[in-house]
């Protein structure tokens, strides 16, 4: 008996829309182009996530320090059910930003399935092999699910979704993604994904509190190294695709809860003074000893910020569930009719 490749398998049912190759190498390289010569020097943390860096994500999440994906797993394995029961519909469809693994996803898909019998998921990650990877395990496992999946960066993903009809919508944007931006970002985005939602709809917002600094600051420096070599992978992906010549063993991971601004700060250090030269890019860079790439920024919130953020961009905060040792939020935003 021959049997069908998982694609052939899935053809009907999954279309990957792949909006990354058109510009995102020309983007990488202005942002690296600005972000190294300004000082202090910066880098986005969406370009972490190259095939070895999505690996890398999900080792992180299976490290004893990083409690936030066993949180908010806890969450959504006890409250899933209720979750989407709060989505007042017959029918609802489901959208993910920076969906990655989706493994958390599967309980709310479960919970759907449960109500409904057919499911659509519109998956949006700037990781094409991340979505396709996770979009074939999920077709394997549910046969009543259709996938209508986007490679792409979250605004890129928020215009292609102004054209596609959905029904009543549930939005998921877990794992504390939204602590990746700062405080007007985080604004500017949930504002614009408001724009693809009707009034209403839904958007469950996964979101990690504030806390201790020592609990904060062991969960991105991990004893083991993953995190670290998460942050430096960045270096690896220059050398790679810019032809650059950072040698990894002359920089350090640097993980620094700043309390005052709630934020967990992530920077590649420069063990020593050195130049490292990116020809493809034309440009050389001198690095001081000590001197920092600030890559990755994490807030982290409490109550009264969430429902300010809802409020602020289109949405009311009606519903929050919290793991057992209140470390974690999963937040129920609706939209209002104010977009
Ligand atoms: C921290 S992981 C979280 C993954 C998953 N949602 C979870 O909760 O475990 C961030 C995910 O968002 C994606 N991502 C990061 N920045 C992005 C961007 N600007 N646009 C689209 N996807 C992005 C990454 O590829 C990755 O899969």
């Amino acid at each position: 008996m021959s049997q069908q490749a998982p694609d052939q398998a899935h053809a009907d049912k999954l279309v990957i829309h792949n909006l990354v190759p058109a510009d995102l190498q020309s983007s990488f390289a202005e942002d690296l182009r600005a972000g190294l010569s300004a000082s202090p020097k910066h880098l986005f943390p969406k370009y972490f996530y190259d095939e070895l860096g999505s690996q890398l994500f999900e080792a992180i999440c299976l490290l004893p320090e990083y409690y936030l994906t066993r949180a908010e797993n806890e969450i959504l394995t006890s409250y899933a059910d209720e979750i989407v029961s709060e989505v007042s519909a017959e029918k609802v469809s489901l959208l993910e930003m920076g969906s990655g693994s989706a493994l958390k996803t599967r309980l709310i898909i479960e919970a759907l399935l449960k109500r409904q019998e057919q499911l659509l998921y519109t998956p949006v990650d700037i990781s094409a092999t991340a979505l396709e990877q996770s979009s074939r395990v999920l077709l394997q496992s549910y046969p009543n699910l259709r996938i209508n999946a986007y490679a792409s960066d979250y605004y890129d993903g928020i215009r292609a979704l102004q054209e596609q009809p959905r029904g009543r919508t549930l939005a998921l944007f877990l794992g504390s993604n939204i602590g990746n931006f700062d405080h007007e970002e985080a604004h500017t985005f949930l504002h614009a994904l408001r724009g693809v939602l009707k009034k209403d709809d839904a958007l469950l917002l996964g979101v990690d509190l504030r806390k201790d600094a020592k609990i904060l600051e062991d969960a991105y420096d991990d004893a083991l190294g993953v995190t670290a070599a998460f942050n430096l992978n960045l270096l690896t992906r220059i050398n790679r695709e810019f032809e650059a010549d950072f040698n990894l063993r002359a920089f350090r991971h640097q993980v620094f809860y700043n309390e005052e601004l709630g934020r967990v700060e992530v920077y590649i250090v420069s063990k020593q003074t050195q130049t490292v030269s990116i020809p493809r890019l034309e440009m050389e860079i001198r690095f001081a000893e000590n001197e920092r790439i600030h890559t990755e920024n994490s807030y982290k919130y409490d109550q009264t910020g969430l429902s300010q953020l809802a409020s602020a961009t289109g949405y009311t905060r009606t519903r929050t569930w919290l793991d057992e040792r209140e470390q974690f939020s999963s937040n129920l935003f609706i939209a209002t009719g104010e977009g």
